[in-house]
């Protein structure tokens, strides 16, 4: 009896229910069942007697049929007045698919549909939802809930919440406790621009959103909760990029009683694990490089070692021989450029006018190419000995067919410059294989860098950093030269992750305020629930936080996070779907404390 109205309500659910399979699951198997599908139509094809209608979901696409002879009179007669994107349910049965399609999971069988119910009606969407789209960058962004639907963006997304969790369960799983800071803070000076919020119950007060939850993290240390980490939204008001958004997601990570050893392995840890569940790629090795060694070699500090290239500094075999391009200048540098020799004079020119374009700014371009016959051929032959240029080529291991490439100027903008040419070179050529994932560590950062404009030290990395311990001498007689503990992760050219063992000094902490320019008062105001709590037994700790957007997009094998995003900002910070930012009303500005602005 139970079992009887048992199967009673099962049968009533499975009739109420809108699906009883999704529109990737149906198979040979499946052949003479009887179905219930919901989804949207994407494409429908009209022979007049019959209608073929690919139905979508998330999980793939099934094929209905819809026959004049087979159907239901009125199924028939409601299929015609369907359009793209209505979203429909069917149930009908399954049948063999005549003309196979081995493109789809469900590809082997179609649906021949006895009960048709249009759920809800769709207007003609503004773009195709097809995986190649007609749709612009613009557009797309405002009707996202309509590029969500396409498989690119819908598959980013799935790809992104894996990885998401594979972070999540790896961390989990070696100890770290998931702790939420809080969202509204206190506007500090350092970094980047603040997002401020008004605050109501408080006159003339601004919270600002957290740039990252850099002291709250720390604060968790103090409290003892070692191994804390949390993939938390971040904000920064800054100029945005292919890479950088206004808000994005950090995975952020600290720990106590650790060294920069501790964080470097436990990370490398990480990151491992994620590229061989996401991508099924075990990495050997996690090379290490300083900053200073980085710049020379690579002209920045985030350097992409899937392919050569190095830098070559050439100043005491070029210099002093009357060629006052090279002579004048601070730095004479060059890239061996592989396979190269080949390119036409045309080619050539066209790279020279790439450095001269003002985005790059190099006056020209030197090359030197190491034809087969053993000569070189350069555009320097009138100022230079053909053995001369022979040392050059030796120097920077050009080999036969190789292109040596050289640029001079003051150091920090020419080694900019080589290294705009050897990523752009490393483009055209093919050599940034997104299937080839080559993390690398960067590390002893200088602590503080000068800034020209403002007159002062700004901190690298950010003002909690610790400097080295064998450094801690110059901070008083040397700031400039003094090496953090601080340590970047680089992926294939870009910086996916940094961090750094932190000052738990009271004393040192307001060193480096000092040095950063704060006077006693600011940093108090600023800092002082910082400074006060290292008064109470503070550890050391340290830590690192990764950019997940950038990860993600990675190890997705692009560079572009924004549609590894569901709702990203564009170029202008601007969310072109919701129409933000927008203007609130008096009302709503009076109550913050905020002037009213003038009527157009
Ligand atoms: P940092 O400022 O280096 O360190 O940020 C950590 C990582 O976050 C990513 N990232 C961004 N991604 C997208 N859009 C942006 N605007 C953006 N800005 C940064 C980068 C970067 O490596 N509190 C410290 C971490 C620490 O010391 O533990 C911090 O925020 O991948």
């Amino acid at each position: 009896m139970v079992c009887a109205s048992g199967f009673f309500i099962f049968t009533i659910i499975k009739e109420l229910m809108y699906r009883s399979h999704d529109c990737g699951s149906l198979r040979f198997e499946n052949i003479n069942q009887n179905v219930t599908l919901s989804g949207w139509v994407h494409k429908s094809r009209n022979k007049g007697f019959i209608i073929w209608v690919d139905l979508r979901d998330r999980y793939g696409i099934t094929q209905l049929i819809f026959d004049e002879k087979r159907s239901p009179k009125n199924v028939f007669e409601k299929v015609q007045n369907i359009g793209r994107e209505f979203v429909i349910q069917i149930k009908g049965v399954v049948i063999e698919r005549e003309s196979k399609n081995s493109n789809i999971k469900s590809g082997a069988v179609e649906v021949l549909v006895n009960e048709l119910n249009i759920l809800n009606k769709s207007k003609t969407p503004p773009f195709t939802l097809e995986d190649t789209t007609d749709g612009g960058e613009e557009l797309r962004m405002q009707y996202r809930y309509l590029d969500i639907r396409r498989n690119p963006i819908k598959d980013k997304l799935i790809f992104r919440s894996k990885v998401s969790n594979t972070v999540r369960n790896y961390l989990t799983s070696e100890g770290f406790i998931d702790i939420e800071t809080p969202y509204l803070i206190k506007s500090t000076p350092e970094g980047a621009r603040d997002f401020v919020v008004p605050s109501r119950m408080n006159s003339g007060q601004f919270y600002a959103l957290p740039q990252s939850p850099q002291t709250f993290k720390q604060l968790l240390m103090i409290g003892g909760l070692d191994k804390y980490f949390q993939i938390v939204k971040c904000f920064r008001d800054e100029d945005l990029r292919a890479d950088r958004q206004p808000e994005f997601t950090q995975i952020d990570c600290e720990m106590t009683f650790v060294e920069q050893e501790d964080i470097l392995n436990q990370f490398e840890g990480l990151t491992r694990h994620l590229i061989k569940e996401i991508r099924g790629i075990e990495i050997e090795s996690f090379p290490r490089i300083s900053y200073e060694k980085a710049m020379k070699t690579y002209g920045n500090d985030k350097p992409d070692i899937r392919f050569g290239m190095k830098f070559i500094e050439l100043n005491d075999l070029t210099q002093g021989k009357g060629f006052d391009v090279f002579d004048s200048q601070e730095l004479v540098v060059g890239i061996a450029v592989p396979g190269a020799a080949s390119y036409s004079r045309k080619e050539i020119d066209a790279l020279v006018d790439w450095v001269k374009r003002p985005q790059i700014g190099a006056k020209g371009l030197v090359w030197i190419k190491c034809n087969d016959d053993g000569k070189y051929k350069s555009s320097v032959d009138k100022f230079f000995t053909e053995s001369q240029i022979a040392t050059w080529a030796e120097r920077s291991g050009a080999i036969t067919g190789d292109l040596i490439l050289i640029l001079s100027g003051e150091v920090k903008t020419t080694r900019t410059q080589l290294s705009a040419l050897r990523m752009e070179l490393a483009e055209r050529m093919g050599l940034r294989d997104p299937k080839v994932f080559a993390p690398i560590w960067v590390t002893d950062f200088p602590l503080l860098e000068w800034d020209k404009e403002t007159n002062r030290f700004h901190a690298m990395h950010h003002p909690f950093t610790a400097p080295k311990p064998e450094h801690l001498d110059l901070l008083k007689t040397d700031p400039g030269n003094v090496n953090a503990n601080a340590y970047d992760l680089v992926l294939n050219g870009n910086e996916i992750g940094g961090g750094s063992i932190r000052i738990h000094d009271q004393k040192l902490q307001s060193q480096m305020f000092e040095l950063l320019g704060f006077s006693k008062q600011e940093a108090k105001a600023q800092f002082g629930f910082l400074m006060n709590a290292f008064s109470y037994g503070a550890p050391p700790h340290g830590g690192i936080a990764f950019g997940l957007d950038r990860l993600v997009a990675i190890l997705g094998g692009e560079e572009t996070i924004r549609d590894f995003i569901a709702f990203p900002k564009n170029n202008s910070g601007r969310d072109v779907m919701i129409d933000a930012p927008a203007f609130i009303n008096d009302t709503q500005l009076k109550e913050l404390f905020l002037k009213t602005l003038p009527k157009e």
